[in-house]
């Protein structure tokens, strides 16, 4: 049995409107697992090893619900174009460079050095359309003790022919993926415009047959959904499409990226089935899509979490993530729709940590029983003259954090770094 503590700050979510915070206290990890929050160690766990992160902070690991790793190689670049132009003109010519392994290798060495560096402990990822080199990419993660889903990108219609020819691998690339620890496969229709109906045939079938979770892009461009209504005009609204072949929640658990413009009937189907919304608000400002109703989604009882979206979202960091969707909520609040207030930090945290972490299980919180996902932040080197207390410590993380003060990582009770 292992079981060890940290000290320091303690902070997380039981529920959206209010943050836990227990100063200078004990946290326990026993086999991977939360195991209790105290200011002083009871005596059964008096030989214990104790990790003391003194004046520090210590916070559930952020989760990423959404971003795509072959993109981080062009992040920061290409940003005057909206969705569709963007991905032709940008997207799909990185994404075809991952066929040649060397540059993939060296493409996805950056990326994993770069999110195992940060705040984040588990993400949902989209590869490419190469199972050799997605693979490749679940292999690195999985050595680094990091904790994902990831999707090698189907895709037949709409788009350049070398992306479309791996379709048929998809089975051979769920077995082979399957025996990883850490590291598991998500099927990844990339969205309705480039996925045929056959092809959707193919993997509502390897859905049933492997029981696996399935993630895609919804109602995120004005431009896209026009074009997803002429594309399947059975379908009542975009999430119906996917629905078609229970590729859409219910016993099927699904992460739609966006959802900026989704309908009341969409929302509905999607609170029905338990649809988990990835919130990314870098992204649908990057791209001019819009905002998506966050607070709606709240109140309504949605699923959610934040998403990065690299490279449509320029940064990895979901402290910069959560930043956005609170200011992206107040220019919603000010300049579209009055009725839906701003989402305060105690969501935007939530979000961050429990919110998306309710798609890998008992993820995202340090109530009993919750995987062991833990970050200690350093933020001395963000200087102030006033005293600030842990709270408000807390707060300007979502502003002003960088990776560089990330100082421990532990990933359901595994030290990463
Ligand atoms: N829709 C389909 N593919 C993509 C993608 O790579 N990024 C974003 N933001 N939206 C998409
Ligand atoms: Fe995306």
């Amino acid at each position: 049995m292992e079981i060890y503590a940290l000290k320091g700050h303690i902070c997380y979510c039981k529920d959206k409107n209010d943050i836990q915070v227990a100063k200078d206290s004990f946290i326990v990890c026993e086999n991977g697992l939360c195991s209790g929050i105290y200011k002083n160690l009871p005596e059964k766990f008096k030989d214990i090893k104790i990790f003391d992160y003194g004046d520090k902070l210590i916070i559930p690991g952020l989760v990423d619900l959404h971003l795509h790793a072959p993109q981080y190689a062009f992040r920061g670049l290409g940003m005057d174009l909206e969705l569709i132009d963007w991905l032709n003109q940008n997207t799909f010519v990185e994404e075809q460079k991952y066929a040649d392994l060397e540059y993939a290798r060296k493409a996805y060495e950056i990326f994993v050095e770069d999110i195992v560096a940060g705040a984040t402990t588990r993400a949902c990822i989209f590869g490419t359309a190469h199972p050799q080199a997605t693979l490749m990419l679940m292999e690195m993660l999985d050595e680094k003790g990091f904790n994902a889903y990831v999707g090698m990108v189907n895709m037949d219609r709409n788009c350049p022919e070398s992306l479309c020819l791996a379709n048929s691998e998809t089975e051979e690339w769920i077995k082979k993926s399957s025996r990883l620890k850490n590291v598991k496969p998500i099927l990844t229709p990339r969205f309705i415009p480039v996925c045929s109906d056959e092809l959707m045939e193919m993997i509502s079938d390897l859905q049933k047959k492997y029981d696996l979770p399935v993630q895609s892009h919804l109602s995120e461009n004005l431009q896209e959904i026009e074009w997803v209504k002429k594309l399947c005009p059975d379908s009542e609204f975009y999430g119906a499409a996917y629905d078609k072949y229970g590729l859409f929640g219910g016993r099927c658990p699904t992460i739609m990226a966006h959802c900026v413009y989704s309908t009341d009937k969409e929302i509905e189907l999607m609170k029905r089935q338990n649809v988990f919304v990835a919130h990314c608000p870098e992204s649908n400002a990057n791209l001019s899509s819009g905002i998506a109703p966050v607070r709606l989604f709240l109140e309504k009882g949605i699923k959610m979490g934040l998403g990065s979206d690299v490279a449509a979202g320029s940064s990895i960091s979901i402290f910069y993530a959560m930043a956005m969707a609170m200011q992206c909520s107040k220019l919603r609040w000010r300049l579209v729709d009055q009725s839906l207030a701003p989402i305060k930090f105690s969501e935007a945290f939530y979000l961050a940590t429990k919110g998306g972490g309710e798609f890998f299980g008992k993820v995202g919180s340090f109530e009993d029983g919750y995987e062991f996902d833990a970050v200690v932040i350093d933020d001395s080197k963000i200087k102030h003259p006033q005293k600030l207390d842990v709270k408000q410590r807390l707060e300007r993380c979502a502003y002003l954090i960088g990776d560089k003060e990330i100082s421990a990582k532990f990933i359901k009770g595994k030290q990463v770094f």
